[in-house]
This record gives structure tokens, C-alpha cells and sequence, in this order.
């Protein structure tokens, strides 16, 4: 399977709808938040260092991971995973962790050390499987130190 990553300029939002519907009958707000926040322009992830990218295959978008800065850190130096999904028909296939590794590249510029918070443990794996630590900081589970 050839997967292609790009970073999202323009979100593809019709392109999004399979799996904003797809997760929030899983119970996950996130891309509907996402689309939500585009919307009104509350995140574009357009700040300095920040990035989304959606992963492409054929013509279908199966996944998005996005680059923040970390609104809950003290340093500005500090990034933040977000809205991190693949859609299920593609998981298992190491499209989570090209969306990640993509994230991390991107980051290692801008960016001392990464965070996020996730309280579902298959993530929990698969952030461990990339070599984040887990943490115990408010809004915060998983960091991965990039200096
Ligand atoms: C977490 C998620 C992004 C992983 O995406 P994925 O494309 O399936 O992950 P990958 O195939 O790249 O997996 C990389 C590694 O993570 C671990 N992993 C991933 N899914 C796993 C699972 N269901 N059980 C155990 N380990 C798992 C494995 O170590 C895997 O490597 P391997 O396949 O060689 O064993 C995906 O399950 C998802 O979208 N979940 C719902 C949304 C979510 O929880 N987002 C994160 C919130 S911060």
C-alpha cells in the first residue's frame, strides 16, 4: 500500500467526512473537532512550527496528525500531537507512525520536546512503540524529548 503524506493547506473537509463520522461513533471528538476548528479559524495549525498533514491513499484521505504549539506548556518550545487518527480499514499498516515520524521531522526544528494526552490504551501503545515516555503532567501523558 503507497501511502502519501501532505501537509494540509486547504482542509479537504468532504474528503474528512468518513472519518469524522467513523470516530465519532467510536467515541472520538477529535476530527470533528478539527474540522470544527478550521471552520472558525479557531486552529489552522498555521502558527510558527505548526503543521497538519493528511495521509493520502489513491484519492481517499485515511488519516491526519497535527503539529500544535503546546497551549498547555509554560515554554514555548514545546509541541503538541494532535488529532492524531487512522481510519480502521487502514490501521495495523504503519500509517500512524509515518503520520508521527512526519510530525516528529517536522518538529525537531521549532520544538525542544513534544507532548500529548491520550487516555486510550492502544495509543498509549503506539506512542510507546515511537519512544515516547509516559508522564504524569496536567494535560499531559506521553513526551518525546527532540534535544
Ligand atoms: C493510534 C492509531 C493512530 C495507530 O495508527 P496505526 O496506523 O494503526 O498504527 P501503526 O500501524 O503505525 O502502528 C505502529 C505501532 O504501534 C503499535 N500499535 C498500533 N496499533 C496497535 C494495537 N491495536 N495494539 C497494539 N499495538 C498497536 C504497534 O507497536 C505498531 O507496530 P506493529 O504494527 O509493527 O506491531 C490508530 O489506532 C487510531 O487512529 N486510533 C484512534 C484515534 C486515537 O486514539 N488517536 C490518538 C489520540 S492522541
Amino acid at each position: 500500500m503507497v501511502v502519501t503524506l501532505q501537509p494540509v493547506t486547504e482542509l479537504p473537509e468532504l474528503l474528512l467526512l468518513p472519518l469524522v463520522e467513523e470516530s465519532l461513533a467510536q467515541g472520538f471528538r477529535a476530527i470533528h473537532r478539527l474540522v470544527d476548528e478550521w471552520q472558525t479559524e479557531k486552529n489552522r495549525f498555521s502558527k510558527p512550527g505548526e503543521a497538519l498533514f493528511a495521509a493520502w491513499f489513491a484519492d481517499h484521505v485515511i488519516g491526519v496528525c497535527g503539529l500544535n504549539q503546546d497551549p498547555y506548556a509554560d515554554a514555548n518550545q514545546i509541541g503538541r500531537i494532535r488529532r492524531l487518527y487512522v481510519q480502521q480499514a487502514y490501521r495495523r499498516q504503519g500509517v500512524g507512525r509515518q503520520l508521527v515520524e512526519q510530525i516528529i521531522c517536522t518538529a525537531k526544528p521549532n520544538f525542544v520536546e513534544l507532548r500529548l494526552r491520550t487516555t486510550d490504551a492502544i495509543a498509549a501503545h503506539f506512542y510507546a512503540s515511537l519512544g515516547f515516555h509516559p508522564v504524569n503532567l496536567p494535560n499531559c501523558t506521553h513526551s518525546l524529548k527532540l534535544r
